[in-house]
């Protein structure tokens, strides 16, 4: 997969050297193209910014720039990270993941000249809070994408079970030491019978989703035996 990632803040790619992502890099499963919004500002001092039409404080990104940036992408589908942006969830990582050639575009002063807009394919926002540019948004979800890639991870099934992948939460996980300051593993975790294994995770993550993001259960629909470990939860966590 490519990720032509168009930015006035380059040094941001160096963040990409890490993890699954850097790992994913080295082994050429996805391409980071970096474009530099600079290079195409006719001004010798690299400036891509000016004031704003019609006054009042900020400087906005001139669209000259970002339009000869983007036709170096194409042909690509072009998203611009911005609040206005439809909410980013796992769904639409797991949709733009199956592209072969995105581009990201990102803003920062008050944003890009408005006239840029017939050139974007779709907006994308990662919450509704405002940062100062698009990087951190892009990486966000360059990692988001980029985990979801055939042979990213380790183990191919890792993220099955993660948070939103399903319409719930992940369940909870352990590991050594079994007895930590007074807490002890759940006893079904360590007795290897796969079954009942599968059935408490199933639980936790039916228990933990009713905890923390009941919204997300509005209209589930649960099996007979979905409902039995939820009642089952409900039980323990009263006791
Ligand atoms: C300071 S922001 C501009 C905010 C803009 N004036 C507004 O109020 O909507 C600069 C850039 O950061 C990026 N950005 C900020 N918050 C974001 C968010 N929640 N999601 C995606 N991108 C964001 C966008 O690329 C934006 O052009």
């Amino acid at each position: 997969m490519i990720i032509n990632l168009i930015t006035p803040l380059p040094e941001i790619v160096e963040l990409c050297r890490f993890g699954i992502l850097g790992k994913a890099i080295e082994q050429e499963k996805v391409k980071i193209n970096m474009i530099n919004i600079r290079d195409f500002s006719a001004r010798k001092d690299r400036r891509i910014d000016d004031t704003t039409y019609g006054g009042g404080a900020g400087m906005v990104i001139t669209p000259e720039p970002v339009y000869q940036a983007i036709q170096t992408c194409q042909p690509s589908h072009i998203i611009q990270l911005d609040p206005k942006g439809t909410q980013l969830t796992q769904n639409k990582v797991q949709q733009l993941a199956s592209f072969t050639n995105i581009t990201l575009l990102c803003g920062r002063y008050e944003g890009i000249d408005h006239r840029i807009d017939s050139y974007i394919d779709e907006y994308i926002s990662i919450g509704d809070y405002v940062l100062s540019g698009g990087d951190i948004p892009a990486l966000a979800l360059i990692d988001a994408i980029t985990r979801l890639l055939p042979g990213a991870m380790s183990n191919p099934d890792s993220h099955l079970n993660d948070s939103f992948s399903s319409d719930l939460l992940d369940h909870n996980h352990y590991t050594r030491p079994q007895a930590w300051r007074n807490q002890m593993v759940p006893e079904v975790l360590l007795q290897g019978n796969h079954k009942e294994i599968d059935a408490y995770r199933r639980m936790s993550a039916i228990g933990n989703t009713w905890l923390n993001r009941p919204d997300l259960l509005i209209g589930k629909k649960f099996s007979q035996n979905e409902l039995a470990l939820f009642m089952k939860f409900v039980q323990n966590h009263n006791e």
